[in-house]
């Protein structure tokens, strides 16, 4: 009994703890929480990494291209890049295998502004973001 209360406990630790990061990645870049989320201007322990792992994005009209300049070996790649609202609204998605390139265009929908998450995931670095307005 008393080991099915202490699970209780961690579990409703662990969903407080979820619904608070949440909370936290909508307010802003500067909330991302430490050692989860790595931008340029923090990179953490992933510090002289930030050139290859933050994405890098460029607006042509209402194109939106992202891209790594990340070596792809088998070992050690992209995994994936998302499009998304800080709210969470996924707006793109590609997922890499180790012999493409770290690249990926999406369209906004028509209309859109406000502010947009570019994120990258590497296999190794974890995962990298660069926040942006159109
Ligand atoms: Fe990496």
């Amino acid at each position: 009994m008393s080991r099915r209360r202490d699970f209780l406990k961690g579990s409703m630790a662990l969903t407080g703890a979820a619904v608070l990061s949440g909370a936290a990645l909508a307010q802003g870049p500067s909330k991302f929480p430490a050692g989860l989320v790595y931008t340029k201007d923090a990179p953490g322990r992933w510090a002289g990494k930030e050139g290859a792992h933050a994405p890098k994005v460029t607006l042509e009209g209402p194109a939106i291209k992202i891209v790594n300049t990340h070596p792809m070996t088998e070992k050690h790649f992209i995994v994936k890049h998302t499009l998304l609202t800080p709210e969470g609204k996924v707006l793109g998605e590609k997922t890499f295998v180790s012999t493409d390139a770290a690249e990926s265009t999406y369209t906004l929908p028509d209309g859109f502004k406000g502010t947009v998450w570019a994120a990258s995931f590497c296999n190794i670095h974890d995962l990298w973001v660069t926040v942006f307005t159109v």
